[in-house]
């Protein structure tokens, strides 16, 4: 029988992670090199609810039943059957496959989740719009991530370089655009090789924050500033500026401790080999940086991180945009 399936880009975060988390704004584009896949096969002849997961990639192979209650696949798939309106899916063959490092700051959970809930809607043959898919991936954020911003599961269904705010108690409602790209941003990624769990990350800042929350706070607001800027210069096609801000940026998440040894020695080769900036993406503490290049400068720029032990590289360009605006 044939199965059907579903993709995910992975994600990097341009400018404003951590930061996004305590409701200033952040910069992310969709990495389309790497992705996560999920094909569902019906099998008629099982009981309905009985599916079989299959996940090579995170070492899953079981049962639907005998998922824990935590985890995330699980909480998809039962957060997909309450908006789908059935109490069982149909007997299947869930298998999922990802080129997306994980623990390494490119959304390797997002794009499961979105590629997941987008295959499971094709198999019962339903429509169902960005914003609901994108609702149900934040459901899932919550297991990776204890307290996700929601810019990850957004970027990622989207598949477009995005501008993202989230609501304040006061706002409430979540500000998300896609960005108006002027002109090509051609960037390296590098994999320092150090696996970081986000939720880890992310729990460390906000302990530190609890801690000193007028340094942290002023520091999120240098970093709010930066993202503006950063949006600023993405519009007006000026790529070449966004590598001072990049490093800027950096220079901020070194100040709340998400940065490490490992990826500043990584931005500095990074910087010695050509690249106008470089800052850690996502949630640090290892996983991936980027290095803005120049399509000339990029090969260059790869083979250096890799030389100074990065694990592996993308070379990588968000291509212009025509239209931005709220989603
Ligand atoms: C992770 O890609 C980005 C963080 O800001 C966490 C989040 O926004 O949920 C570190």
């Amino acid at each position: 029988m044939p199965a059907f399936s579903a993709t995910a880009p992975g994600k990097t975060i341009l400018f404003g992670e951590h930061a996004v988390v305590y409701n200033r704004a952040a910069i992310a584009a969709p990495v389309e090199q790497v992705r996560a896949k999920v094909y569902i096969t019906p099998n008629p002849p099982g009981k309905p609810g009985n599916l079989k997961i299959d996940a090579p990639d995170i070492a899953l192979d079981c049962d639907f039943d005998t998922l824990p209650k935590t985890n995330a696949i699980r909480s998809i798939i039962e957060n997909a059957g309450v908006e789908f309106n059935i109490e069982h899916f149909p007997s299947a063959h869930i298998r999922i496959k990802s080129t997306i490092p994980i623990a390494a700051g490119l959304g390797s959970g997002a794009a499961i989740s979105v590629a997941l809930i987008r295959a499971l809607a094709s198999f019962l043959g339903r429509q169902i719009p960005d914003e609901r898919i994108s609702a149900l991936a934040y459901e899932a954020e919550k297991i990776h991530h204890g307290t996700p911003s929601g810019i990850d599961n957004t970027v990622v269904t989207y598949a477009q370089p995005i501008y993202f705010c989230k609501g304040t108690a006061k706002t409430k409602k979540t500000n998300v655009e896609l960005l108006l790209v002027g002109a090509p941003i051609s960037l390296v990624v590098a994999d320092s090789g150090v696996a970081s769990p986000t939720v880890q990350a992310v729990a460390g800042v906000r302990q530190r924050w609890q801690e000193n929350p007028h340094l942290y706070d002023k520091i999120f607001d240098n970093i709010d500033e930066i993202v503006d800027l950063a949006r600023r210069t993405i519009e007006s096609g000026k790529a070449r500026d966004l590598g001072p801000l990049m490093s800027e940026n950096q220079v901020q998440l070194q100040a709340i401790e998400v940065s490490n040894r490992q990826l500043d020695y990584l931005i500095q080769a990074a910087m010695s080999a050509g690249a106008q900036g470089a800052k850690l993406s996502g949630a640090g503490c290892g996983g991936n940086l980027i290095a803005l290049a120049t399509p000339d400068t990029a090969p260059g720029i790869s083979q250096a991180l890799l030389e100074a032990g990065a694990v592996n590289t993308i070379i990588t360009t968000i291509q212009p945009t025509n239209k931005g605006g709220v989603l």
